[in-house]
């Protein structure tokens, strides 16, 4: 199979290097274009700075970057996006009006309506409203959303125990990473030493899309799940990976050891098919008191697992555990390949 050609929009940033890591190998995707910012257009990849182990990819490291417009992009079929929030707004409906296939991790069209906000073991079956997305907006070329990076592990951990039990409220308090601000981010002086207790716009995008993810596909539209969310977010002085303590009442009582037996056997489309990108199991549940932990446990599954930990009885709500993911692999760049990925197979990539 001839590799499809694609471009990463943001690619000198902390998701955009993602991408680039994850995407040099890949086995259906080739990398043949990278974007930036007029302030690094004109500059070839190699003389920006690398943030990332091991060293960056050999084939990347003499392409001149773009700057991000659909113009420049013509000899690519699919757009993965990283750039900051204002500039996903102006852009991204040029691209995907312009024909491109493209899959974001930007916030400004997470919500819309006909936009799917996809986890590929979670939702896969919103890929459906690309159809109504295209339809309504006259677009040949169509935007798929990545959730947020809390909201991507939390909502995967929450899936299981929905479809098993029937979730009523969901608390949580997290622990973020330093990368999950971008590069170069939060300054040392304000995080070393330190927890900050305010992430900006984070606790509301918590709240809302994990509703929206675990919702109803009702023809054009999705119907959003009912249950309650309760979201306190702080930045923390790790390099990656978020830490996630969660409390949930659920519909069907249950005990942790029923709550870890259907998450340890949770599958999904991604491990049917075998996509390259996919986790298998896509839920690591640990049995140890102290796991996870973010330096030990954020590369599980190749950093796109989620791990759940210290599920016990909690004496407010039901079930309390802790979940850990990676930020900018499963969080970000990872959950756009393996969204890619299945959209390939299932012929929305053509
Ligand atoms: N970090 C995470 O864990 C994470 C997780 C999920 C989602 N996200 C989302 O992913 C996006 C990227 O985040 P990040 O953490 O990678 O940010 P970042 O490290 O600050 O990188 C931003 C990227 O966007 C480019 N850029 C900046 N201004 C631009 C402009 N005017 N036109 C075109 N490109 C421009 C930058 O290029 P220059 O080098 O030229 O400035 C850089 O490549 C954001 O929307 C963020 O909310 C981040």
């Amino acid at each position: 199979m001839e590799r499809v050609k694609v471009g990463i929009l943001g690619a000198t940033g902390a998701v955009g290097q993602r991408f680039v890591q994850m995407l040099a190998d890949h086995p259906w995707f080739e990398i043949a274009a990278l974007g930036a910012s007029d302030r690094s257009a004109g500059v070839k990849y190699k003389d920006r700075r690398w943030v990332l182990q091991p060293d960056m990819p050999l084939s990347v490291r003499d392409m001149e970057l773009r700057l991000g417009e659909p113009e420049n992009f013509t000899d690519c079929k699919v757009i993965f996006s990283a750039t900051p929030n204002d500039v996903a707004g102006r852009v991204e409906a040029q691209f995907a009006a312009a024909g491109y296939y493209l899959f974001t991790n930007a916030g400004p069209h997470r919500m819309d309506a006909d936009v799917p906000l996809m986890i590929t073991d979670v939702n896969p079956d919103h890929a459906a409203l690309i159809r109504v997305q295209q339809q309504r907006r006259g677009w040949s070329g169509f935007i798929v959303a990545n959730a947020n990076c809390t909201a991507t592990h939390l909502t995967s951990a929450l899936k299981p125990l929905d479809d098993a039990f029937g979730l009523e409220k969901v608390f949580v308090v997290t622990m973020q990473s330093v990368s999950g601000a971008g590069y170069p981010g939060v300054s040392t002086l304000d995080i070393l030493d330190n927890v900050i207790p305010y992430i900006g716009n984070e606790e509301p995008k918590l709240e809302e899309e994990p509703r929206k993810m675990l919702g109803t596909l009702a023809g054009d539209h999705i119907e959003y799940a009912s249950f309650v969310m309760s979201a306190h977010c702080n930045r923390v002085a790790t390099l990656d990976g978020h830490l996630e303590c969660v409390s949930v009442a659920l519909r069907i009582k249950a005990t942790p050891e029923q709550a870890a037996e259907v998450l340890r056997n949770y599958r999904s489309l991604p491990q049917e098919m075998g996509l390259p990108t996919a986790p298998d199991p896509c839920i690591i549940v640990r049995d140890e008191p102290d796991r996870p932990q973010v330096r030990l446990d954020r590369m599980a599954g190749h950093g796109m697992a989620t791990v759940v930990g210290r599920i016990r009885p909690d004496p407010i709500l039901d079930l309390k555990f802790v979940l850990l993911g990676h930020n900018t692999v499963r969080g970000a760049a990872g959950g756009s390949v393996l969204n890619a990925e299945l959209l390939l197979k299932q012929g929305y990539i053509r």
